[in-house]
């Protein structure tokens, strides 16, 4: 036992300063250790998370897919066999907003969609096919059938989005374009 404690006692004071890591060094080695196992372990969950996230359905033009009130993409043939020409119902639209597609005659869906929140306070504005306008309960706004306000206290028109059909599907995307109804730029962006 002495020995072993003697011949110890040599082995380190031999050891020069220089062959002890140093504090600095130690930490690189930990940070490139810890390093080295993050990025091992998120290579390998990334695939698995990946999995578990739905794809996003997106048109060529990168719009968001419409919605039906289950959250089903809207099909543009079963939603004409459906809903008859001049027909105005919602959608979820860009953001979750709910949105009016159009129908127009028997085989189309208006190339715009009426985004339904009132611009006074926010309600959601329903469609009244027998005055063929959109009147706001809350206050009493109204709209015309192409969203445009004809009636206060709202103070501007309901905002459009642009609407397309690709394999059937029925996309939404922003509208950015001059305002059809008013001449103007769009307000809502
Ligand atoms: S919220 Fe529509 S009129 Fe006030």
């Amino acid at each position: 036992m002495v020995r072993i404690k003697r011949w110890l006692n040599i082995a380190m004071t031999q050891m020069t300063s220089s062959e002890v890591p140093t504090m600095g060094r130690r930490q690189f080695m930990n940070l490139l250790t810890f390093g080295s196992l993050t990025g091992v372990a998120l290579g390998a969950l990334y695939p698995v998370v990946n999995y578990f996230i739905p794809p996003k359905a997106a048109g060529s033009g990168g719009g968001t897919s419409a919605k039906d009130a289950l959250g089903n993409s809207v099909k543009a043939t079963g939603w004409l066999s459906s809903h008859p020409s001049g027909d105005r119902s919602l959608v979820q639209g860009l953001k979750g907003d709910p949105t009016y597609l159009i129908v127009e005659g028997s085989d189309a869906i208006g190339s715009y969609g009426i985004n339904a929140i009132c611009t006074h306070l926010g309600c959601v504005v329903p469609w009244n096919s027998g005055a063929n306008k959109f009147i706001c309960p809350c206050h009493g706004s109204q709209y015309d059938s192409s969203g445009k306000v004809v009636r206060g206290p709202a103070p501007l028109s309901l905002a459009l989005a642009n609407v397309s059909v690709e394999n059937d599907n029925v996309f939404l995307s922003q509208w950015t374009e001059t305002d059809f109804r008013t001449g103007e730029k769009p307000w809502w962006s």
